[in-house]
């Protein structure tokens, strides 16, 4: 039986998950590098990762695959963690691991996640007709924090600010994660900055700290008409002078040429591509 969920060893499945976890080539990009996360990842998955555990095997017994699932039943979506499958055995192992591990979520919307550097999922989600969904572009920059005093135009944003803030924020990232309201909340997770002018607010940067010495950049956006003068820059800037902090870490859509444009001319490099594959969409007329 080349596919499983008995009599299995977690441990050496954990060792083999970890194995292929140290490249992006192989490795699914819901989880990191690290062994002891990796494990604290699986085990606080949704559903215990042991029970939807699959396994391939050689004939020989030898494994050769491994994939898990997690879903949310209000959410109606899957999250497929894998598959990790040795090389020669995408092709023979890859759709049934994928196909018997889906069919235990019992959702219609299904997600596996990679770097682009991994090829055999791209061609697995290919082959089980799987849309290939827009990359996540993944920057990072360390740099010494600006030792002038904060551009006078920017300051945190406020309250009066959020009819602007949501006007933009909504043109830019409709259906987003988070609401303007949200960004705005004093007391909430992000810290907001606005660019404004005189004549209103031109632009504003949400972000979080992230660890000890990172701020994570979850958006910025400026006016279109005010664009290229210079403002994305400075809140940049302005955010790492209200945090102190050197490095600053974010992610943008494939599609995003301009944005990816302008951190790579304020220095920013690309640390990770990846793009999530969803399973098709469940026919809707059929009974
Ligand atoms: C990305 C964005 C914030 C940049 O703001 P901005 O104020 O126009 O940027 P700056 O004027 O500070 O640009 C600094 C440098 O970045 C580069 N740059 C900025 N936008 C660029 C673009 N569209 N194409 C190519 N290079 C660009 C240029 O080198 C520019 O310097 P230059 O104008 O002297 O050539 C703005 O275009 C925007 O709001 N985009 C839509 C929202 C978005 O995509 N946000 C990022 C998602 S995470």
């Amino acid at each position: 039986m080349p596919i499983t969920s008995r009599a299995i060893d977690h441990q050496a499945v954990l060792d083999f998950i970890v194995e292929q976890q140290q490249s992006p080539a192989t490795a699914c990009a819901y989880l990191g590098t690290d062994a002891e996360s990796i494990k604290d990842d699986l085990k606080g998955l949704d559903q215990p990762w042991t029970e939807t555990l699959h396994i391939s095997t050689a004939e020989d017994g030898r494994l050769t695959g491994a994939v898990v699932i997690e879903w949310d039943e209000e959410l109606a979506r899957s999250w497929v963690y894998g598959p990790w499958i040795e090389q020669d055995a995408w092709v023979a192992h890859g759709p049934a691991l994928l196909g018997t591990v889906t069919s235990l979520a019992p959702v219609g919307d299904h997600e596996m996640y990679a770097d682009v550097a991994h090829r055999e999922m791209a061609e697995l989600a290919t082959r089980c007709g799987w849309r290939h969904r827009e990359a996540n572009f993944e920057y990072s920059r360390t740099a010494p924090v600006p030792a002038n005093e904060l551009d006078l135009q920017i300051r945190p944003a406020t309250a009066e600010d959020l009819p602007r803030v949501r006007a933009l924020h909504e043109a830019e990232f409709p259906g987003t994660y988070a609401s303007a309201v949200e960004l705005l909340d004093r007391a909430g997770r992000y810290s907001t900055l606005v660019l404004d002018d005189g004549d209103g607010v031109r632009g504003y940067v949400a972000y979080q700290h992230q660890g000890r010495d990172g701020v994570y950049l979850d958006f910025i956006t400026v006016d279109p008409t005010a664009r290229r003068a210079g403002i994305g820059e400075l809140l940049i800037t302005a955010a790492q002078q209200c945090t102190g902090r050197q490095r600053i870490e974010l992610t943008v859509d494939e599609n995003r040429a301009g944005a990816r444009a302008f951190y790579e001319a304020l220095g920013f490099d690309q640390v990770a591509a990846t793009r999530p594959y969803r399973s098709p969409r469940p026919n809707m007329w059929a009974h």
